[in-house]
């Protein structure tokens, strides 16, 4: 894989591979993209502060989060539906997370089950719940993941409200499909996206059942509009605190408020994300609400922060501005489309060699020596300071 070099030559790649359908569900954002563009346009202003005659001949990135210790400080973050990239989907994630010594999250939107994904990265996965209006249903999903032997709950924060995305309306993207005729002739364009779809897995829903069988395709709406909880709240975590001896995240906090509403009901990590911009639009970037709320935090539970990580400075960056880890969803959803688990093991690579590079200018061996500072590149006195 000479010619993939960056999270942006994979990008490309997943682009010809897949139908432009398939594509926009996975790069796109809700509505007009700003919050989206905004987790990009925010890492860049940050400005790192080089180092000179340092010794940084042995460098590593290991760091633990959780109790799990990782060969970069980098997880994967929850995606559903992954199964319309490639058909090993999840599984190919999964196993590429383990073999990269990260750690993958599953999605209760995942195509693949809880069980699939556990099997083929022993330890190596977190399962995120979902409050569902059947608490029964979230229930079992919980008694699944204890008897799977997952050690951490990540719980969707932002998922309540449906959010509206352009992209995938105009492509007649919903479950099942109804794409307009110049999205039916484009797939038709992508043969090998086709082929593998037909010989591949169908697309199922993975984590819930009807009736004892995989929910099919044209049942998924039906199943969601049913069951998304609109009045899930913070009672949710404490009841969940209660049951659920092991470490629980909750994903989607992006202001003080609820930082300390998080750390108030027992939390043991928190998942600063505005969903990749996929959720509500017009917000802050990750970036700019992860000082805030490591403050709030202040060193009373883990901090995770993911959105427009494409490099291996960004993950310094988060890092330096106080995340304990970083996370990605896109890079990993496009490796898989470019290429499957390689595709993924690449851009694991990728960013792993990005970041001990940027190390190696920042004058640091390990990841604790990160710079405690960063400098916006409007206020260059910042950078001064961080530079002393
Ligand atoms: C295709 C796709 C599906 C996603 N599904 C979920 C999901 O099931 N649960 C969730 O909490 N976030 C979901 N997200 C958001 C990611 O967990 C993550 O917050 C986001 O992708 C981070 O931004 P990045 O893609 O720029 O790294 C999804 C993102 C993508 C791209």
């Amino acid at each position: 894989m000479r010619d993939i070099q960056s999270i942006d030559d994979l990008r490309r790649r997943a682009k010809r591979r897949l139908p432009a359908m398939v594509y926009d569900f996975i790069e796109g954002g809700a509505l007009d993209e700003l919050t989206l563009r905004r987790n990009r346009e925010a890492l860049e202003a940050q400005l790192l502060p080089q180092r000179v005659l340092v010794d940084t001949s042995q460098r590593h990135a290991t760091a633990s989060i959780l109790g799990t210790r990782l060969d970069l400080p980098l997880v994967v973050s929850p995606m559903g539906l992954l199964t319309v990239c490639h058909p090993d989907a999840d599984v190919a994630i999964a196993r590429a997370a383990a073999t990269s010594g990260s750690v993958f999250v599953h999605s209760p939107w995942s195509g693949c089950s809880l069980e699939e994904v556990t099997d083929a990265a022993p330890g190596r996965v977190w399962a995120q719940i979902a409050f569902w209006n059947d608490s029964s249903e979230t229930e079992r999903h919980i008694d699944r993941a204890e008897a799977l032997g997952v050690e951490t709950l990540v719980v969707a924060g932002d998922v309540a409200v449906s959010s509206k995305r352009d992209r995938d309306l105009r492509h007649g993207s919903g479950m099942p499909p109804r794409p307009p005729l110049r999205d039916v002739v484009d797939t038709a364009f992508h043969p090998g996206w086709v082929l593998r779809w037909l010989l591949g897995r169908r697309i199922t829903w993975g984590t819930y059942r009807i009736d004892g069988r995989a929910i099919r395709m044209s049942e998924m709406d039906a199943w969601m509009d049913r069951n998304t909880n609109q009045a899930a709240s913070w009672d949710d975590i404490a009841r969940l605190r209660s049951r659920w001896k092991g470490n629980l995240v909750v994903k989607g906090v992006m202001t003080q408020a609820d930082a300390r509403l998080a750390i108030d009901h027992g939390t043991d990590g928190v998942f600063v994300s505005n969903h990749g911009g996929r959720q509500f639009d017009g917000q802050l970037a990750t970036i700019e609400a992860l000082p805030s709320v490591v403050d709030a935090v202040d060193g009373r539970a883990a901090v995770i922060m993911d959105g427009g990580i494409r490099r291996g400075s960004d993950i310094a960056k988060a890092l330096s501005l106080g995340a304990d880890a970083a996370a990605a969803g896109r890079p990993f959803a496009l490796g898989l489309a470019a290429a499957g688990r390689p595709g993924v093991e690449r851009a694991f690579d990728v960013l792993h060699d990005e970041l001990l590079t940027v190390m190696g200018f920042l004058g640091v061996t390990r990841i604790e020596g990160l710079p405690e500072s960063l400098c916006a590149s409007h206020d260059l006195s910042d950078g001064i300071e961080a530079a002393r």
